[in-house]
């Protein structure tokens, strides 16, 4: 017995900042952002607000949505890289929002797969038989780690979250298949250089901002459109299934290029594909959760509809999950 999906959420933090407001801070344009990747505006956390608010929304929302309490979740696990504390990470803080006073809880690190990550080891924890309902969370705080002096990066991220709960479900229904992958090769490609325990912050990491995400974008860009292509392909392997079966594909939100270059070779139509970025720029792990439970709302994503959700990200990783709501 798999994992179905029975309730979902999402959350945006209120300041919204266009293109334009970033030209008033980097040598940067408006024409120039949307034509090389389709990003528009992006939603922030206020200086001050935990981002912990965020995932905790989310959260409430999916429980709402599912028509569950909080306290019948067997397991809680929250999918970001960067934490509201590098130690003990992002999970305590919203499970004591949540009020999960007995539920174990856990951060999942894997770059901008984290969510796709979650959902494939929830779905072999219930497979398993080892928890019945699974609160997963991806919740991520870029503009915490963003740079804002530095174009190349600062124009592409933003807050947000996104969450699911997963139950036991019939063989027929949620996860059918999943496939995920990392290349260690490719580490560098993304990373923030200090604060961890291999360079702990001090006066110089600071000078040099290390505390800031680094982004090779160009190697990004190349490896991110076949690993994609891969993870789709082998998770409906799994599935044993077909593009041809694939009602919607929701793609990890990064660069409207990417996802157009990704819809080609997999000869998916434009129109099966869901996207948000153009609004909420890249959220991370929260991109996925939160085009899915958009789409959700808006009635684009019916009881039935076969979903393949795919993601690349730090590491570096990748993956996908094939998912019948
Ligand atoms: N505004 C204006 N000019 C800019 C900007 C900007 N915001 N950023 C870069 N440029 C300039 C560069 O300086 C360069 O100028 P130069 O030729 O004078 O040196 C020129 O534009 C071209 O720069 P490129 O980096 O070659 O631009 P490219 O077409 O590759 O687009 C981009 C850059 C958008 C980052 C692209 O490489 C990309 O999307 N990569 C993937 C990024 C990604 O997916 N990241 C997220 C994955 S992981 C995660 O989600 C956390």
């Amino acid at each position: 017995m798999g994992a179905r999906i029975i309730g979902s959420g999402s959350f945006l933090p209120e300041k919204c900042v266009t293109n334009s407001d970033l030209e008033q801070i980097v040598n940067t344009s408006d024409e120039w952002i949307v034509r090389r990747t389709g990003i528009r505006t992006r939603h922030l956390l206020e200086d001050g607000q935990d981002p912990a608010v965020m995932g905790t929304a989310a959260a409430k929302q999916a429980c709402e949505d599912a028509r569950i309490s909080a306290e019948s979740i067997g397991l809680f696990i929250v999918a970001t890289n960067f934490p509201d504390m590098i130690c003990p990470g992002s999970s305590p803080f919203i499970a004591s929002e949540l009020g999960l006073d007995q539920t174990p809880f856990f951060d999942l690190k894997a770059g901008c797969s984290g969510f796709v990550y979650g959902m494939a080891v929830a779905d072999g924890l219930i497979r398993a038989g080892l928890y019945q309902r699974i609160l997963l969370v991806g919740s991520e705080a870029l503009s915490r780690v963003t740079d804002w002096s530095d174009r190349k990066t600062c124009v592409l991220f933003g807050d947000g979250a996104g969450a699911v709960v997963l139950e036991t479900g019939r063989t027929d229904e949620g996860v059918l298949g999943s496939a995920i992958f990392g290349d260690n090769d490719k580490a560098l490609l993304l990373h923030m250089p200090a604060g961890g325990t291999r360079t702990p912050a001090d006066d110089a990491t600071l000078q040099q901002g290390g505390h800031f995400l680094k982004m090779e974008g160009a190697g990004v860009y190349r490896s991110a459109v076949p690993m994609m292509e891969r993870a789709t392909r082998e998770a409906l392997a799994a599935a044993s299934l077909g593009l041809d079966d694939v009602d919607w594909l929701i793609p990890h939100q990064a660069n409207i290029r990417i996802i157009d270059s990704l819809a080609v070779r997999l000869k998916v139509s434009k129109d099966k594909i869901i996207t948000n970025l153009d609004r909420v720029a890249n959220t991370s792990t929260a991109s996925i959760p939160i085009a899915f439970d958009e789409a959700r709302r808006d009635g684009r994503i019916k009881n039935g509809d076969v979903i393949v959700m795919t993601a690349f990200g730090a590491g570096v990783t990748y993956g996908a999950v094939v998912v019948r709501i």
